[in-house]
């Protein structure tokens, strides 16, 4: 097979998002929108990949690099056209030769099955993914020839009225011989209605030099654009749709899939059952047969075969939940391990900690791990019996097998098998509250004679 490397478009800075942020690292499902292209792009196995990013978007490069660790940046600094982005891609191929794909970072949907039907087309020459658009408008329109051939592209506003009819578009992706693009580059003008160095005018240079222009087609939905928040909330909610389905057929009940939210990585084992309104975030692995109930979640956290989360639990990065661990409402995890069949039922929080096989964790408990400077940990061994509204003041261990009493602050070290209790001594003062009462309820009375 042909040799793949993969340019992808980001320097545009995206005005109409209203951000600081570069348009491209704006996230849908837990993943930039970047970072959408390159993952489907990453399926081709690609030998180079660079990203024509605007100055100052050293942001937009690092976030290639978790793709991609070698990935490039070429840097446009004069934004003059998709023709001109693409040439400021040349240095850093200089030592390639093969197919390379143009890929745009703000169209996050298109699918790497598109991409590898478009990358066969190539030959000696190039192809384009392009699309029926239900309305044409701001597209450039595809003239095909009597074979099927594009033989160029017309930009909207260099249009016809009848090129404006057409409803064929160009999404913009295009896969070209990596000699031809070189060779047609420095060929192109910008003596067009937008003063820019367009790339669609490519197609038209190649069919002068002979080469064909291949046309590959996928559904409208599949390259849309994200250029305002409307957009990247369609863009959302078209990836939840995929996203649910997917793990309903891979053996995941929904109670109720719509109010569910995952993101791009989620990885959801068979016979997990979901109730309604469950958020996951990035980097969440679900074993087989866990529960997660109601109003969960779940960031950055694996949770073994047979453990029950929720309702109402969170889970922050780090949680690393064992086999049939229960954690119940108003649970919060964070950078923990939870050893197999333990349970914290209610209103907890352990954070930095180590909590052993088959230890209880009383209703109110608290790990606390942050000294107002650093953060430290709180190691608890199994089968400890941890009393309600304990508060474990870290760094702290809790040998196997002990218990602590309701209500205590834990500071020291506690050995197995003993009981630690800190506790004031409680006073019982016998009629004492029916005396007051007399006493307030006379007074009262008095006044209001
Ligand atoms: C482009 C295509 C058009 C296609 C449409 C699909 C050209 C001339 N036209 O038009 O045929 O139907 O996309 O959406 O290519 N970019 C840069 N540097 C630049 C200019 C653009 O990096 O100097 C990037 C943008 O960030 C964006 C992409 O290239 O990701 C497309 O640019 P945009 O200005 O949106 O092109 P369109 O006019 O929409
Ligand atoms: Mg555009």
């Amino acid at each position: 097979m042909t040799d793949i490397a993969i340019i992808v478009l980001a320097a545009g800075k995206g005005t109409r998002m209203k951000s600081d942020l570069p348009k491209v690292l704006h996230r849908a499902a837990g993943r930039s929108l970047l970072g959408h292209v390159l993952h489907a792009a990453r399926e081709l196995e690609p030998r180079e990949a660079v990203v024509v990013v605007g100055p100052d978007m050293e942001a937009v490069s690092r976030e290639a690099q978790w793709v991609f660790p070698d990935a490039r940046k070429a840097v446009q600094v004069e934004r003059l056209g998709t023709g001109h982005a693409v040439s400021m891609a040349r240095d850093a191929l200089q030592d390639f030769s093969g197919t390379v794909l143009i890929l745009y970072g703000d169209v996050p949907l298109v699918a790497t099955e598109s991409l590898r039907k478009l990358a066969g087309l190539v030959g000696a020459g190039m192809a384009l993914l392009g699309f029926e658009a239900a309305n044409p408008h701001g597209y450039g329109r595809l003239v095909q020839d009597a074979s099927g051939h594009v033989v160029k592209i017309r930009e909207e506003l260099d249009a016809s009225p009848a090129e404006r009819a057409i409803r064929l578009c160009n999404s913009g992706i295009m896969a070209i011989d990596s000699a031809l693009l070189w060779s047609l580059l420095p060929k192109l003008g910008n003596a067009n209605a937008k003063g820019e160095y367009y790339l669609t005018d490519l197609v038209e240079l190649a069919a002068a030099a002979g080469a064909a222009c291949r046309l590959a087609t996928c559904a409208e939905q599949e390259v849309a654009g994200v250029n305002d928040r409307i957009q990247l909330a369609a863009i959302e909610s078209a990836l939840q749709q995929t996203y649910r389905r997917r793990h309903m057929l891979n053996g995941a009940t929904l109670v109720a899939p719509e109010t569910v939210f995952f993101s791009a990585d989620t990885v959801i084992g068979q016979d997990v059952v979901i109730e309604p309104n469950v958020v996951f975030g990035p980097g969440v692995e679900i074993g087989g047969g866990v529960e997660i109930l109601a109003f969960s979640h779940i960031e950055g956290a694996r949770v073994a075969v047979g453990a029950r989360i929720g309702p109402y639990a969170r889970l922050r990065p780090g949680a690393d939940i064992g086999e049939e661990v229960h954690i119940g409402n108003f649970v919060e995890v964070k950078k923990a391990a939870i050893g197999k069949g333990a349970k914290a039922n209610h209103l907890t929080y352990i954070g930095d900690a180590r909590v052993g096989a088959r230890t209880n964790v009383g209703a109110g408990t608290i790990t606390c791990n942050y000294d107002g400077f650093e953060k430290h940990l709180t190691d608890i061994g199994e089968n400890v019996f941890v009393g309600s509204n304990t508060a474990f003041v870290a760094p702290v261990s809790v040998g196997d097998g002990a218990s602590i009493a309701a209500g205590s602050v834990i500071t020291r070290n506690v050995p197995p098998d003993a009981l630690a209790m800190t506790r004031a001594e409680l006073e019982l003062r016998e009629g004492w509250a029916k005396r007051y009462r007399d006493m307030k309820a006379a007074r009262k009375a008095e006044r209001n004679k």
